[in-house]
């Protein structure tokens, strides 16, 4: 049972001498008070897990006492009446709430023997009760681990994956707020991966609580991180934080390696990490080790994945002056222009992929062909007509994963015309996949505002080899919407266009050719000094 103090409210002095001096040598602290006023004053700035209360006062009788008393306190006190048993029946003290009665009078050995069993008692309740608040929150944890262990064994992506995860280990451990840190040992330091409440962070290994966890591999889990020295507490004054208690594990992967870090943050209601928590964060550890440590091997064969496409790209550009960068461009117009109607994944990086690739099949077509500089023979057209196709094969070849098998087959069609009159299969816009008229408007524009070797011709018209002026490559794009091009996609390009030539003003564009048709298109864009 807790030392609080117990409260004796007795009006005689000498029977309340004789628990006091009872209390004293049992070895209890206890306050003691005369009448009801006193007693209510006393508990208006304090708790009381025992009330030893005489049962008759001169203004009020020991119910009402009983009933001020249990006013205070949420959670009511245990309750000993004391009094002649011809003043009250046992029926009506007990039928008020006492848990006990004190038959007066009393000799000290009587109070002795008799406080001896009620603290006995009430040490047995208070054990139950401590007993069946740990197990409630056990099985909160035990529900919250198998609640985690069911999210890491599900398909949800990593992105949604740990901020679920770092989620329940705060609402489990009852805190405020939960980071990840992933340990980068080539630069010394460690990152936020996820983190809640706070913006990403980087540290120094040694630094701080996570950063010494991070190069010790200790546990730390203290009441109050301001009194550790080596705890700096910048963070907090910048973003009018207070972290107090902390709670932070080291997470080691399969080689037994220390990669990553969780720390947990200000146990709500200003309670502190106990044995409970250490055990289920521990317990929890290992399994997001495993997580995390896949993630990161999804995430790097994720970025040589791209980096080779992006390569592959950029080494196909490059086999003509005039068209470096013209792939990169195509994707960038083609993402904006998906973005724009709304387009989700998995379809924006098929999309992607298949701009990034569309003329990898130029790499199949005889330099004398590709690398002309003049108009095409109706037999070098032919053969330079051919590039979708050897786009595909070329793709085909790939092992892409599922989700972007769709990938030789959308580059195949971006040359295709909604009216049917594209190559190399002349389908129609209603066979056409969505990617590849997205594509063909952005191939097109990209071909007519770059400078090519070959002049360009549209409805009778020709055009030197200079990058077309904007206004008339837009006025190109629209009258051909519903012939050549999708009307929806020309729409949705036509709304994404100035940004489109922003990202590349001073880059592939001269600024001043962006200048004047933003600043007919979409003024607001363009900033005072242009
Ligand atoms: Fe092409
Ligand atoms: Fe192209």
């Amino acid at each position: 049972m807790s030392k609080e103090s117990i409260l004796i409210v007795e009006k005689d002095t000498t029977e309340r001498n004789v628990i006091t001096a009872v209390l004293s040598r049992l070895g209890f602290p206890f306050r003691t008070a005369s009448n009801t006023t006193e007693a209510i004053r006393l508990m208006d700035g304090e708790s009381f897990p025992i009330i030893i209360s005489d049962i008759r006062f001169e203004t009020e009788d020991g119910a009402g006492v009983m009933n001020r008393i249990r006013m205070f306190d949420q959670h009511p006190p245990f309750v000993v009446m004391t009094g002649h048993s011809g003043d009250y029946s046992f029926d009506r003290v007990f039928g008020a709430g006492a848990q006990e009665f004190l038959k007066k009078p009393f000799t000290p050995d009587q109070v002795e023997n008799r406080l001896k069993r009620i603290f006995h008692e009430r040490l047995l309740i208070c054990e139950n009760e401590a007993l069946q608040k740990q197990q409630a929150e056990l099985n909160e944890q035990l529900k919250a681990l198998l609640s985690v262990a069911a999210d890491l064994t599900s398909e949800l992506g990593f992105d949604r994956l740990f901020p679920l995860i770092i989620g329940k280990i705060s609402e489990a451990l009852n805190a405020e707020r939960t980071s990840l840190y992933v340990i980068d040992r080539e630069n010394g330091e460690l990152w936020t991966r996820v983190s809640e409440g706070i913006a990403p962070l980087k540290l120094r290994l040694g630094d701080g609580i996570s950063g010494r966890v991070a190069q010790t591999g200790e546990m730390i889990c203290v009441e109050d991180a301001w009194e550790l020295p080596y705890f700096s507490r910048e963070y907090d004054e910048q973003h009018k934080f207070r972290t107090r208690s902390v709670l932070c594990i080291p997470i080691y992967n399969r080689m037994g390696d220390r990669f990553a870090v969780i720390q947990v943050i200000n146990k709500r209601d200003r309670g502190i990490f106990g044995d409970k928590d250490k055990s289920f964060l521990i317990g929890l550890g290992s399994q997001v080790g495993i997580a995390l440590e896949n993630a990161i091997l999804y995430d790097e064969i994720r970025l040589s994945f791209e980096s080779f496409i992006h390569t592959l790209s950029a080494v196909v550009d490059a086999r003509h002056p005039l068209t470096a960068g013209h792939s990169q461009r195509v994707t960038e117009y083609s993402l904006m222009i998906a973005e724009k109607m709304g387009m989700a994944e998995p379809q924006l990086e098929v999309l992607k992929i298949a701009s990034l690739l569309h003329d990898i099949g130029k790499i199949g077509i005889r330099d004398d062909v590709l690398l002309k500089n003049g108009s095409f023979t109706p037999e070098e057209r032919k053969e330079m007509n051919t590039h979708p196709a050897k786009t595909k094969e070329i793709l085909e070849k790939f092992r892409f994963p599922k989700t972007l098998k769709s990938v030789p087959e959308i580059a195949l069609y971006h040359h295709e015309k909604v009216n049917g009159q594209g190559y190399p299969i002349g389908l129609t816009g209603d066979k056409m996949p969505l990617e590849s008229k997205i594509m063909a408007a952005a191939d097109v524009f990209d071909a007519l505002t770059s400078r090519r070797d070959y002049p360009k011709y549209t409805r009778g018209e020709t055009f030197s080899c200079e990058p077309m002026p904007l206004a008339k490559a837009i006025a190109i794009l629209k009258s051909e919407a519903g012939s050549h091009f999708d009307r929806d996609v020309i729409d949705a390009f036509m709304g994404c266009l100035p940004r489109a030539l922003l990202r590349f003003r001073g880059e592939h564009f001269p600024p001043q050719y962006v200048d004047d048709t933003i600043r007919l298109l979409a003024p607001e864009l363009l900033g005072p000094e242009r």
